[in-house]
């Protein structure tokens, strides 16, 4: 048995979700975390690694069980994709698309309301990784126009949670990680890795116990729908 605080970090194994699992554990968090492929190499020892594909339903599945005796105190949905470089409706196919928001979307927020009862009642962090660019109002020219959608939607899907989080008395989060580098953001992005993920879990920190749904970037800023 431990004192130490459980977190499930899903979609862990490169990136902002790596970097969220190595802050966690450096904080003495109890992680586990999931990866569709190879486990990556230089991960802290102290995290228990499973398989877990969000679009594959026998994957959620299979973890779930896997995991259902134990209590979360955070569980986040971190896994996505950019889709097509090119970022134009008219030139991607239906597959491209459907690929784009069945990663995006549909599958973080069954993925989030699947775990949500492994959450602990009251101080339990439910948190789905979207982007600023996904809100008409931060994002009012479109840019990179499939993509943004794509965390539109898992937004308004996200929302769509908020009955069953408040059931179970846990905070809701839609968590915007800044621009930040990593194979999707790319070299020129203003943070790393490092920054982005620290100030990700000062906010899981910050919010525990509060309630509603926020959404909200790694510094603190409150962003508008
Ligand atoms: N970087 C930015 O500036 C930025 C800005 C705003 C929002 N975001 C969001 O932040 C999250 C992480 O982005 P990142 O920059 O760290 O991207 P990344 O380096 O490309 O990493 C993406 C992660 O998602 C995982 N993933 C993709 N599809 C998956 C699936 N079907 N099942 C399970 N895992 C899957 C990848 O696993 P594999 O290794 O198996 O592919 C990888 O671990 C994404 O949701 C992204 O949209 C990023």
């Amino acid at each position: 048995m431990t004192d130490s605080k459980q977190a499930l970090i899903i979609g862990a194994s490169r990136g902002i979700g790596l970097g969220v699992v190595e802050v966690l554990a450096k904080r003495g968090w109890q992680v586990t975390a999931t990866a569709r492929g190879a486990v990556p190499a230089k991960g802290p020892t102290s995290v228990e690694w499973v398989t877990l594909d969000i679009n594959k339903q026998e994957d959620r599945k299979a973890v779930k069980d896997a995991l259902s005796a134990r209590r979360f105190d955070l569980v986040f949905v971190n896994a996505g994709v950019f889709g097509p470089d090119h970022q134009d409706l008219h030139q991607a196919s239906d597959e491209e698309m459907l690929q784009l928001f069945l990663t995006n979307t549909i599958s973080p927020v069954r993925t989030a309301a699947e775990f949500l009862p492994l959450l602990n009642h009251r101080t339990g962090v439910l948190a789905l990784m979207t982007s600023e660019l996904s809100s008409l109002n931060e994002n009012d020219v479109a840019t990179y126009p499939l993509y943004s959608a794509s965390k539109a939607a898992l937004n308004m899907l996200s929302r769509g949670l908020q009955d069953a989080t408040e059931k179970q008395e846990v905070t809701l989060l839609s968590v915007h990680p800044g621009w930040v580098k990593t194979d999707m953001g790319g070299e020129n992005a203003t943070l790393t890795v490092e920054e982005s993920a620290t100030g990700i879990v000062d906010r899981f920190d910050a919010f525990r116990s509060k309630g509603g749904h926020h959404f909200v970037d790694y510094s603190g800023r409150i962003l508008r729908w």
